[in-house]
C-alpha cells in the first residue's frame, strides 16, 4: 500500500529519529478455547469476536557456491506500452484470467458476490480477504508439498488491509457518533489476514482456478488464535488479558509481503499494523521511561487514534484495538497487545487445522516480507527482510540450525527447529560498496541493561525492540525497504527500495544517493563469506525514473520499454526449465499516475560490480549496476486504474504465472450509483467468468497469466 487517505496509518511517516547514521465475550473464548480448538479454528475465531456465529469453516541447489541453474536465454515478448487503462494489458500471445478476488465464496454454501456489500462479516471466515498483496505457490502431490508439481497446488495470499472506500460494506465506511457498527469492524477483521486455497489446471491448458470446497481452503485473519515462537515466546512484555502467559496471540494484522521455506510452509508479514491500533490519552502517565521510548519508535505515541476505529464500538473484544493500562496488572488489560504485532508469521497450508506460529527470531518491526536464500544442505537458513517506512533497515537472520534435505513437509515442528533459534542482523552499507551485517544479540555490543538509548532486558526485548538495537548500532537508514530476492544464479540479494521524498540533501548517502527519492531504486549485494557472512559487496541494480526526467534522476538510463517508478514487489522466478535469474520487479506508485497505471517489468540482471560509480545530481557519489538495455529490462504488464501491481509467482515449469491486483479504484466512490474510478475486474472478466464479470465495484483480485499456446512464460 502507498497512496494512504488521511484517515489511515501513513506509512511514509518517519519515527526513525535516531542519531545514528543514517472482553466478556473475549473472556469466554479465552476459557473455552481448549475446547474450541479441538471443534476447529472458525468456531474458536467466531467465539473471540463476541458470538457472530460458529461457522462451518473446513476446517535448491546444495552444492556450496557454483550455481548450477541455467542462465535464461532471453526476454521473448513484445513490451507493453505504458497506458491508463482501466484494465490489464498483457503482451500480444499472452491472456489473463481472475483466479479470485475479494469476497469470493471459498466453500460452498455462502452465496457468490453480490456486488452490493451485503456478504455478512460472520461468511467472511470463509471469503476471500481484501487487498490482495504477498503470495506463494506450493506444488502439491499426494497431499504433500512438492517443489517440482506444477498442475495442481495451494496459493496463499496476503489480504494486507481493507481498501478504502471499504467496498465490502453495503455503503462504505460508516461512522456514528465516533463509532464504528461492530458489523462493519467484524467484516473488516475477518477480511485482513491471508487466504490459503487449492488451485488446479484447467483442462485442456495451463490456465488455473480454485478449487472450491477443497478441504484446503482456509482464512487466516485477524482474530486467528496463533502461538508465539522464539525467544519473545512467554515473555512478561507479551503478558495480557487474552494471554496471560504471553504465549499466544490473536490475529495478524496488516500483512503484507512474504516468504516461503523450503520445508513448505508459508511465511506472512505484518507490516502496517499501526492501521488497527490506538492509544488512549494520558497512557504514557502509566508507563515506564523504557515503555515510552520503545512505543514512540514504534510510532504508537499516546493519544493516538485507532485509524480504522476497531476500537470504537461497545464490547470487550474491541478494546484490545487500544492497547493502554486500565487494570492493575498487564494480565488484566490490553496494554501489551501492541507488541504481539509486527512479526513473520509461519503457517502450514497443508495442515488446514495447524496453528500458526509468530516467529520472533526474526524480529519485530513494519516486516515487509522474509525472503530466503536458496537452502544448502549442511548450512543456516538465511532469510532476508525490509522494514517498509522511511529511513528504515534491512535485516538478515541466519538460523542455528543447519538444512537438513529430510525436513521437507515437517511443518511447523521444522519451523520451530529453523527459526526460533538464530542470529539477527541489521544492514550497514558503506559508501565505498563494502558493507557490513551488525549482530543484534543481547550481551554483545552494548545491547544490553545499561543502553542508555533503551534498556534491553533479555534476547525477547532486542528481537521485540530490534529498531532500537539496530539505531544503536549505527544501521543504514534506507529509502523504504520493501521487497526483496535472492538470484538462484549467484545468490546475490535483491531489495527495493520503494522510495523517499523525505531523503534529505544533506542525509545522502552512497546507497541512498537521491534527494527527494521519488521513484525509487533496487540495492542488490553479494555476500562474502558465503550466505550467513557478515560483510558484502553491493551496487544499486536500478534506479527508478520517468522516462521524460521530470522527477529523480534518470541515471540507469531507462527507456520507454522499461522506465518505472516506486518498485516494490519483486521476485526471482525459480522456474527449473532455464529461466534461473528471470526476475519480475512490481510498482505500487503515485508519482507517475498521470502518464500510466502500475506495471510489472521482468528482467534479466547481470551482477554486482558490473556498472559504473557515478555521481547524482545532488553531489553524492554511488555505485550502480550496468545499465539496463530494452533486451535486458522490459514491461511485462500494465494494471487497470488507481491499483497497485504486487505478489508474483509462477509455477516451477514456468508455464502459469500468478499476481495480484490490489485496491483498483481507490479513494473515490459513490455507492448509490455504483460508480467508482475503475469497475475492474467486472469490466475485463468474460461473460463466462460469471464470478466477476460485469461486477461494478472494484476489487483486488489474483490474476491467472498464461501464454495462448501453451509456452513458458516471459521467455
Ligand atoms: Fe504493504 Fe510496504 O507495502
Ligand atoms: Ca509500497
Ligand atoms: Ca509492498
Amino acid at each position: 500500500m502507498n497512496t494512504t487517505p488521511v484517515s489511515e496509518y501513513d506509512d511514509n511517516e518517519i519515527v526513525n529519529d535516531s542519531p545514528n547514521e543514517h472482553m466478556d465475550a473475549i473472556l469466554a473464548a479465552r476459557l473455552s478455547r481448549r475446547g474450541a480448538l479441538k471443534g476447529g479454528i472458525g468456531a474458536t475465531t467466531a467465539a473471540l469476536l463476541g458470538g457472530v456465529g460458529l461457522s462451518a469453516c473446513g476446517g535448491s541447489d546444495d552444492d556450496g557456491d557454483t550455481p548450477t541453474t541455467p542462465a535464461p536465454k532471453g526476454l521473448s515478448f513484445a513490451a507493453v506500452a505504458k497506458n491508463k487503462d482501466d484494465r490489464v494489458t498483457v503482451p500480444a500471445g499472452y491472456q489473463v484470467s481472475i483466479l479470485h478476488a475479494l469476497g469470493d465464496p471459498m466453500q460452498f454454501g455462502d452465496a457468490s458476490w453480490s456486488d452490493k456489500g451485503d456478504e455478512s462479516a460472520e461468511s467472511y471466515q470463509r471469503r476471500i480477504g481484501d487487498g490482495h498483496d504477498g503470495m506463494y505457490f506450493f506444488g502439491m502431490k499426494d497431499g504433500k508439498f512438492d517443489a517440482g508439481t506444477s498442475a495442481s497446488g495451494l496459493l496463499c495470499v496476503n489480504h494486507e488491509y481493507v481498501v478504502q472506500p471499504y467496498g465490502l460494506h453495503a455503503a462504505g465506511s460508516t461512522t456514528v457518533d465516533g463509532k464504528r457498527p461492530a458489523a462493519e469492524v467484524d467484516k473488516e477483521i475477518y477480511a485482513h489476514g491471508a487466504s490459503v486455497v487449492e488451485v488446479k489446471r484447467k483442462a485442456g491448458g495451463n490456465d488455473m482456478e480454485m478449487v472450491r470446497g477443497s478441504k484446503y481452503n482456509r482464512r487466516v485473519h485477524s482474530a486467528t488464535p496463533m502461538d508465539m515462537g522464539g525467544p519473545a515466546k512467554g515473555n512478561a512484555k507479551l503478558v495480557n488479558k487474552l494471554s496471560p502467559t504471553g504465549t499466544e496471540a490473536f490475529g495478524m494484522n496488516n500483512n503484507c509481503a512474504c516468504g516461503y521455506t523450503p520445508w513448505g510452509t508459508y511465511l506472512t508479514c505484518e507490516e502496517n499494523y499501526l492501521n488497527v491500533i490506538g492509544r488512549a490519552a494520558g497512557d504514557d502517565a502509566k508507563r515506564s521511561a523504557s515503555e515510552i521510548v520503545a512505543l514512540k519508535r514504534y510510532g504508537l505515541p499516546e493519544a493516538r487514534k485507532n485509524p480504522y476505529g476497531w476500537d470504537t464500538p461497545e464490547g470487550e473484544q474491541y478494546k484490545r484495538w487500544n492497547p493502554k493500562v486500565s487494570a492493575a496488572s498487564a494480565a488484566e488489560d490490553y496494554r501489551n497487545v501492541f507488541n504481539t504485532f509486527g512479526w513473520v508469521v509461519e503457517i502450514d497450508p497443508f495442515k488446514p487445522d495447524s496453528k500458526p506460529v509468530k516467529r520472533s527470531a526474526l524480529g519485530r518491526f513494519n516486516h515487509e516480507g522474509a525472503w530466503p536464500a536458496p537452502a544448502k544442505v549442511g548450512e543456516s537458513i538465511v532469510i532476508y527482510s525490509g522494514d517498509d517506512a522511511r529511513n528504515e533497515y534491512v535485516f538478515k537472520f541466519v538460523s542455528e540450525a543447519k538444512w537438513n534435505a529430510s525436513d521437507v513437509n515437517g511443518g511447523m515442528a521444522v519451523g520451530a527447529k529453523y527459526l526460533d533459534k538464530g542470529t539477527l542482523y541489521v544492514a550497514k552499507f558503506n559508501n565505498d560498496g563494502s558493507g557490513e551485517w551488525l549482530e543484534l544479540t543481547y550481551g554483545k555490543n552494548g545491547i544490553d541493561e545499561k543502553n542508555t538509548l533503551y534498556p534491553f532486558a533479555d534476547q525477547a526485548d532486542v528481537v521485540m525492540h530490534c529498531r532500537l538495537a539496530a539505531d544503536f548500532r549505527g544501521a543504514t537508514k534506507m529509502d523504504r525497504p520493501e521487497w526483496g530476492g535472492v538470484n538462484p544464479l549467484n545468490n546475490e540479494v535483491y531489495m527495493t527500495m520503494t522510495n523517499n521524498s523525505a531523503r534529505a540533501a544533506d542525509k545522502l548517502d552512497a546507497a541512498n544517493p537521491r534527494t527527494g527519492n521519488t521513484n525509487g531504486h533496487i540495492i542488490r549485494w553479494r555476500e562474502e563469506g558465503g550466505q550467513a557472512g557478515t560483510k558484502f559487496k553491493w551496487d544499486v541494480y536500478l534506479f527508478g525514473a520517468r522516462v521524460d526526467g521530470k522527477q529523480s534522476e534518470n541515471l540507469s538510463g531507462l527507456t520507454d520499454v522499461n522506465d518505472f517508478s516506486s518498485p516494490d514487489g519483486l521476485y526471482f522466478d525459480q522456474r527449473s526449465a532455464g529461466a534461473g535469474g528471470l526476475l519480475w520487479v512490481q510498482t505500487d506508485d503515485g508519482s507517475y499516475l498521470d502518464v500510466t497505471n502500475c506495471m510489472m517489468l521482468a528482467a534479466l540482471p547481470g551482477q554486482v560490480g558490473d556498472g559504473t560509480k557515478p555521481t547524482t545530481k545532488d553531489g553524492q557519489a554511488t555505485i550502480m549496476g550496468a545499465k539496463p538495455t530494452d533486451a535486458t529490462v522490459r514491461r511485462f504488464l500494465v494494471g487497470p486504474v488507481n491499483c497497485e501491481i504486487t505478489g508474483v509467482v509462477v509455477t516451477p515449469d514456468g508455464k502459469t504465472l500468478f499476481f495480484n491486483v490490489q485496491h483498483p479504484g481507490e479513494g473515490a466512490a459513490d455507492f448509490a450509483t455504483n460508480t467508482f474510478t475503475s469497475h475492474w475486474p467486472g469490466n475485463q472478466a468474460p461473460a463466462s467468468d460469471t464470478a466477476h464479470a460485469g461486477h461494478k465495484r472494484p476489487r483486488s483480485a489474483t490474476v491467472v497469466v498464461t501464454r495462448t499456446d501453451g509456452g513458458v512464460i516471459a521467455l
